[in-house]
């Protein structure tokens, strides 16, 4: 069988390489997935930013300095060599830019299994967990599109959210939300504006092309264009960042001295302007580990409550987002490289949200 992939050169990420390799016989235990459909957004760019330092090449090993972007996608069984997950299941999970690939089942659960290669072991576990979508509500395979493009970032703006309200928003008056534009931007100033029991003022930080699609969506209570910065009011603020652009975070701690109480480090939308912002006035920025706050709620709310939680506000955040958004499907490989190129560039409109297929 053959398999369509697309490479990205790890050190250059406008370089990618078409690969059309024809699959060896599946190893025992193996089953054989055909990649139905993903999604790609900027956190996809992040994962090969951070493709070393996470880990995110680990998964799909490609060769030499290539690597393999994962994205979020579903999938379905076309052959097999595991008894328990036959020709025909349903997943969703972590997968490479290809049509097909070879994933090894361990762990198999009703719900889920994990691939338990050899070469995962020592990476994050949440990568290789896939989803057995049949075993869900039926509701939930109706949201195939909107699992792949906007699950994985709004159940981040939910452990945002809690991890927020959890710490009496560190006695911040307003959040302010840099990149909010983005999927996981929006999701948690939608999250904050719909909850009656939240007082806080939500900011937007955002761009000019993307300030309507903000306004568009009603989840902020002011949008601010990059450079306004001067005008966040001097108030006790929670900062949450999607852009890790070093220049916004040295205006807003700047600008708001000790009254910046929180400063938590989520994204890199900005990827391009990263850098050490040096000493700041106010809060430490800190890296933001939504594992940490999710183990925390395990404990608080019993096993799988807190992703179950985080599930069902995907569900309302999307629902509401993509009355205002048009979702744009890639169906060759030559076009998810323009794709990629246009990604890197920033010249995806937030109201589109891209999924991509390589299956003929
Ligand atoms: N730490 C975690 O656990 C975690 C989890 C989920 C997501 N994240 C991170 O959150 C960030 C947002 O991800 P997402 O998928 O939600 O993003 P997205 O929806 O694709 O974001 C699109 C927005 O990002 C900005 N942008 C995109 N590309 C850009 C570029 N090349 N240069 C400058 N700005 C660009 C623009 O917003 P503006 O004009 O408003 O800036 C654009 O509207 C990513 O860095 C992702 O990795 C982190």
């Amino acid at each position: 069988m053959l398999s369509t992939e697309l490479w990205v050169d790890k050190k250059d990420l406008r370089s990618t390489r078409i690969v059309r390799r024809e699959l060896s016989a599946l190893a025992a235990g193996e089953v054989r997935v055909a990649v139905d459909m993903f999604g790609l957004t900027a956190n996809n760019v992040s994962y090969a930013v951070t493709g070393d330092t996470i880990g995110y090449w680990d998964y799909y090993p490609a060769a030499d300095n290539w690597g393999k972007v994962p994205v979020w996608g579903c999938a379905t069984v076309v052959e097999s060599n595991c008894s328990e997950i036959p020709v025909g299941e349903r997943l969703w999970g972590c997968l490479p830019m290809a049509s097909h690939v070879d994933l090894q089942p361990g762990r198999i659960r009703d719900d889920q299994f994990t691939d338990i290669a050899a070469h995962r072991q020592a990476l994050p576990a949440l990568y290789s967990n896939f989803r057995r979508t049949q075993a869900e509500p039926a509701f939930l395979s109706d949201m195939q599109v909107e699992r792949c493009l906007l699950f994985p970032l709004f159940i981040t703006s939910y452990v945002l959210y809690d991890y927020l309200l959890d710490n009496d928003f560190f006695g911040a008056q307003q959040v302010v939300i840099g990149s909010v534009s983005s999927k996981t931007g929006f999701g948690l100033a939608q999250l904050l504006h719909d909850d009656p029991q939240v007082s806080q003022r939500v900011v937007g930080v955002t761009s000019p092309a993307n300030a309507a699609f903000i306004e568009s969506l009603g989840c902020c209570d002011e949008v601010l264009l990059y450079g306004n910065e001067g005008d966040i009011e001097a108030a006790p603020t929670a900062y949450v960042d999607m852009s890790g652009d070093v220049r916004l975070t040295r205006a807003l701690h700047n600008h708001l001295g000790e009254n910046m109480v929180e400063s938590c480090v989520v994204g890199a939308t900005h990827w391009e302007e990263g850098g050490n912002p040096g000493e700041l006035p106010g809060a430490k920025p800190q890296f933001f580990f939504a594992p940490a706050q999710i183990a925390k709620r395990e404990k608080d709310w019993g096993p799988g409550m807190v992703m179950a939680r985080a599930g069902e506000a995907s569900v309302n955040i999307a629902r509401h987002a993509l009355e205002e958004m048009t979702v744009e499907w890639t169906r060759d490989v030559d076009s998810l490289q323009s794709l990629w190129l246009n990604l890197l560039d920033n010249k995806i409109s937030p109201r589109n949200g891209q999924m991509a297929t390589l299956l003929d």
